[in-house]
């Protein structure tokens, strides 16, 4: 993929003035529909997502978790690693672009690009995977487009207000991504 073309974007640690934003995003269906959340909604109350919030400013739940801006400082979503095994050196990666009006526009993947960059140089990762509904194309194309690779299918991973689904695991290598 030639990322010299992608829109600038900047990853900033989070604030708690923050919580405003992501609450607001978590009420819409489109951008929830296929996130990790619970099945209920709102997935979160207010006061649920500023405790959240907190636990990501003070790295207290295990998540490297990150705003993500343009580069001319509109907030646009949230970007992570977790469930990181420093032994084996991987870790998980989670994106949403909250404010649906970027979407489409390339700032999903300047965001991957920069998240697997800070995962690979300064976490020293060399494998970073992720879980995908096999129904969020959108997603999967942009994985796809940034280099992950399949993994294999986790059989009825997910437990939905629709049933099971399945997800995909997808991964990119250190060694691919600086390819
Ligand atoms: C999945 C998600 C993160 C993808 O982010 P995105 O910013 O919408 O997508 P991308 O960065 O991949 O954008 C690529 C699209 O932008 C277009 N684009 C426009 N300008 C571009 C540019 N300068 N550079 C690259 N792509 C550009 C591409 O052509 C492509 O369009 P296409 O999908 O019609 O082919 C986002 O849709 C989202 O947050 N969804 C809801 C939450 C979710 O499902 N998260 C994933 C859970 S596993």
């Amino acid at each position: 993929m030639n990322t010299n073309t992608l829109p600038k974007i900047n990853l900033r640690e989070l604030t708690k003035e923050d919580a405003e934003d992501r609450y607001q995003w978590c009420l819409d269906v489109d951008v929830i529909r296929h996130l990790n959340m619970p099945n209920k909604y709102p997935p979160f109350t207010r006061e649920e997502t500023r405790q959240w919030i907190d636990m990501c400013i003070s790295r207290s739940n295990g998540y490297e978790q990150m705003a993500i801006e343009t580069g001319d400082g509109v907030h646009i979503g949230w970007i992570d690693l977790k469930n990181i095994d420093k032994l084996n050196k991987h870790g998980e990666l989670g994106i949403a672009i909250g404010d649906k009006n970027y979407w489409g526009k390339g700032y999903g993947l300047a965001a991957m690009r920069a998240m697997l960059e800070y995962g690979f140089t300064r976490l020293g990762l060399n494998k970073i995977w992720l879980r995908v509904e096999v129904d969020n194309e959108k997603a999967i194309k942009s994985y796809r487009r940034m280099g992950f690779v399949e993994e294999g299918i986790l059989r009825e991973d997910r437990l939905r207000s629709d049933g099971y689904v399945d997800r995909l695991r997808l991964s990119i290598l250190k060694s691919e991504f600086q390819a």
